[in-house]
């Protein structure tokens, strides 16, 4: 059945939490909005939305997400611009990314409606959380999960699609110093890596403790085979800026499609930047940081947007990149997040 003709519910929160937030200093994805989206998976089908207050879900020990950890999860953030108004960037690119991570994990997908018309349900309800300061935004985590019970290790039954907002700023602080990893791999050939599922990001928290305890923040991961090509940078795709080119990896099994990276892409080739899609060896990246011709590397991300890349530490020797007064990373957010925030012409159409 089509969303239009079922009814999203809404059950409104007895007493807004909102004056308890400090607005002018959010930090990321630690508060959460009143409200969050519910919709369940039974017998072979979603059932319709809910929006409900936020509040802890109740599980049995035995559901498959404990053991399995058949678990998918978005990234999107919400925009208001100088008129009040809200603005969503490319969402309909990220309910596919999800339906792409779902195929690979055996969860089922959710239909385009159930998640449009439930998130603009949600932020209809709690618009007053999304951030008015400049740098702010309001965080959405659109996430399925099996709930389904068992021990028998198979797909569950049933699930929960939940979208939890958390107004916040900044998702780094400070300089950024990476570990080029030659060890641990962030993903494979035939493996999960293009999905967004929460294992794959279990999986970081260890050697990046271990980079964290050598003094940098994040790890460059490098493809699992041969540990010779630069592939994302924590939990973002890489770019690195070898004298007026800026590059980045294709995606594949093992890296991310990330919408951040395709709307740069498309956003340097528009102001003349010249991009190149391809792999990137660690030793050419080696060879430009040590003759100068290494201007730039930055992450990319939803949450990061783009996060300048300060230092790389590679066999125990750290190279630092050079400060740049026409720095691409800089002119390439100023133009994205202007789109976001619609402070510009969005000649893309990716303004929603
Ligand atoms: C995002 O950039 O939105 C992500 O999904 C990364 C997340 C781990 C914060």
């Amino acid at each position: 059945m089509n969303i239009t003709e079922q009814k999203i519910s809404i059950e409104k929160v007895k007493q807004s939490k909102i004056n308890q937030v400090d607005f002018d200093n959010l930090s990321f994805g630690s508060v959460f909005a009143d409200h969050m989206l519910v919709c369940d998976y039974k017998d072979g089908k979603w059932e319709a939305p809910k929006v409900v207050p936020y509040q802890p879900i109740v599980l049995d020990p035995s559901s498959k997400i404990f053991h399995y950890g058949q678990s998918i999860f978005e990234g999107m953030k919400a925009y208001k611009d100088v008129n009040n108004d809200t603005w969503l960037f490319r969402p309909l690119e990220n309910q596919k990314r999800l339906n792409v991570s779902a195929k690979r994990m055996a969860i089922p997908e959710i239909p385009e409606d159930y998640f449009m018309e439930g998130l603009k349900t949600l932020l209809k309800v709690d618009e007053q959380w999304i951030p008015k300061n400049e740098g702010s935004s309001l965080y959405i985590r659109p996430f399925i999960f099996a709930t389904g019970q068992g021990f028998h290790a198979s797909p569950a039954d049933e699930y929960k699609f939940i979208i939890s907002c958390a107004p916040s700023g900044a998702y780094f602080s400070g300089k950024v110093k990476v570990l080029i990893e030659e060890k641990y791999s962030r993903s494979a050939n035939g493996g999960v890596g293009y999905a967004k599922a929460g294992g794959n990001y279990a999986g970081q928290f260890y050697p990046t403790q271990l980079a964290v305890a050598k003094g940098y923040n994040q790890v460059i991961w490098t493809d699992d085979n041969t540990h010779e090509y630069i592939e994302e940078a924590g939990a973002m795709n890489i770019f690195v800026r070898i004298n007026d080119t800026l590059i980045t990896g294709p995606t594949s099994d093992r890296i991310l499609d990330g919408i951040t990276r395709k709307s740069i892409l498309e956003i340097a080739k528009d102001e003349g930047i010249t991009t190149e899609v391809r792999k990137i060896t660690v030793a050419e990246v080696i060879a430009a940081a040590k003759d100068g011709s290494l201007k730039e590397m930055f992450g990319a991300g939803t949450a990061a947007v783009i996060s300048p890349i300060a230092t790389f530490g590679y066999r125990d020797v750290d190279y630092d990149l050079p400060e740049n007064e026409d720095s691409m990373a800089t002119k390439l957010k100023k133009r994205i997040t202007d789109i976001q925030y619609n402070k510009t012409e969005d000649t893309f159409g990716w303004r929603y």
